[in-house]
């Protein structure tokens, strides 16, 4: 194991870093604006088959080869299949997972930015009063205008990225497990409440029910090839899956941990924070007429959920309350993303842990303030036609996450030491062992031939 100071202290602690790694900006910025653009309902089913399906088993099998290597994503990799170059799976993910970090500390950075104007009013000022009935096509054509204000300076997204990664760097510098376990503990249940209330604001919004319908009612001619690959790339997204990331998470594993009953409470989690922000969101964007506009996914949260505080009577509260949770809920995420590179300098080049974090971290600065202006003075620079933020999202998403995905499934089936993967799942012997079969059959038979079919056909 790594001398980097990361072990889970708990059970409860172990889940809620790894529910914290996996419930993030995935499940509440990037699902419903994926959902948006995919149909709605129609997307959301292929999502929940493809967390089934394809989530769970790729999730045991990264944390069986993470607790059985007990080292780094790279280190793993080296320990159990030394001489060859299966080692590359590692570095992919350690690539893999810096490039995820770059966009999404800006998005982290938005939710700074969302929780500071919330908590100052500038956020809600000139809005007036809403409620359900009255000014909320005025309120809401007004926080489109302050987020495409926002975003399209140069300035403030890049600060608020700075400062996200500062922050990042300082937790990661303490080690994960005191600040982020105990934080998690606290913060996941209380994300989960503040969800419900919405949900109950946002269902009694008028006409409310049409947006409720376009996301539970699937219309099957919405689904097409691109709609499969964002649902597959989704559920991989929304569980940190495929990079190395659960590698290094279960290397903190003890070895009594129960790994089925571990990922299935972190699928749950997954969805269900998904489910309920779908929940608030598009019955909000209905009863908005926001289905009419020309909606740009990206920002849809960001637009639609200040909408929804403007009608409480608490409004300032109820939205910093907010996105200080989704800060949060991204900040268990990133500090997972960042782990894997930072286990590996300390593991593999044995830099303390204080050099590494730096050496990780420093150069966050400049790409990500770079990927920032995406939205204003690069907005012009497209690569693959797409801005540079759009390439890292859905590349990383759609591409990287699937093919490491097929590279985990094909060494865990088939290259990895026999009965790896049984002893990891049973505990060598002592829990029940009815996943084995299937888990094993979707690792060799089912997962590679399905990821490969949806990335390449
Ligand atoms: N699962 C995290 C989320 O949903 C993000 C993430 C993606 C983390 C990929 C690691 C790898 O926000």
């Amino acid at each position: 194991m790594s001398d980097n100071n990361n072990q889970f202290g708990s059970k409860l602690g172990l889940i809620a870093a790894t529910v914290g790694s996996a419930v993030g900006l995935g499940n509440i910025w990037r699902f419903p604006a994926e959902a948006q653009s995919n149909g709605g309902a129609a997307f959301l089913l292929l999502y929940i088959v493809c967390l089934v399906v394809l989530g769970i088993p790729v999730m045991l099998a990264e944390l069986s080869l993470g607790r059985a290597g007990r080292a780094d994503a790279f280190g793993t990799f080296k320990k159990l299949a030394p001489g060859t170059p299966w080692y590359f799976v590692g570095v992919f993910g350690i690539v893999g997972s810096y490039l995820i970090g770059i966009f999404y500390m800006v998005v982290e950075g938005w939710s700074l930015e969302y929780l500071v104007t919330s908590v100052t009013g500038a956020l809600y000022e000139g809005v007036g009063s809403v409620t359900p009935g009255s000014n909320v096509e005025a309120a809401d054509n007004a926080f489109i205008l302050k987020m495409q204000e926002y975003i399209s300076s140069p300035w403030m997204p890049m600060i608020y990225t700075c400062i996200v990664i500062i922050i990042n760097l300082v937790i990661l510098l303490g080690g994960v497990q005191k600040g982020i376990e105990r934080l998690s503990n606290i913060m996941m249940p209380s994300l989960f409440v503040v969800l419900l209330v919405l949900c109950c604001v946002s269902l009694s919004l008028p006409n409310s029910m049409a947006g409720l319908e376009w996301f539970l009612k699937p219309d099957f001619s919405k689904i097409t090839g691109s709609t499969i690959i964002n649902a597959m790339g989704q559920t991989f997204f929304s569980l940190s899956l495929g990079m190395g990331i659960l590698i290094t998470y279960a290397s903190y594993y003890p070895d009594k941990t129960n790994m089925p009953q571990t990922s299935a409470i972190v699928c749950a989690a997954s969805l269900l924070v998904a489910l309920l922000v779908g929940f608030v969101i598009f019955p909000a964007v209905s009863s908005f007429g926001l289905a009419d506009h020309e909606l740009e996914g990206t920002t849809l949260v960001f637009q639609t959920l200040p909408v929804v505080f403007a009608c409480l009577p608490a409004t300032r509260l109820c939205s910093a309350l907010f996105f200080l949770l989704l800060f949060f809920a991204a900040i268990t995420s990133t500090v997972s993303i960042m782990e894997v590179s930072i286990a590996f300098l300390c593991d593999k080049k044995k830099f303390s842990r204080k050099k590494a974090v730096c050496i990780a971290m420093l150069p966050l600065l400049v790409f990500s303030s770079i990927c920032s202006l995406s939205f204003s003075t690069l907005a012009d620079f497209k690569i693959f036609g797409m801005t540079m933020f759009d390439f890292l999202d859905s590349f990383t998403t759609n591409v990287l996450l699937p093919i490491g995905a097929i590279l985990l499934c094909i060494f865990a089936g088939w290259v990895a030491p026999k009965h790896l993967m049984k002893n990891q799942l049973t505990n060598f012997g002592t829990l029940s062992s009815w996943v084995v079969k299937p888990v094993i059959f979707i690792l060799r038979w089912v997962a590679p031939v399905l990821i490969a079919l949806i990335l390449f056909c």
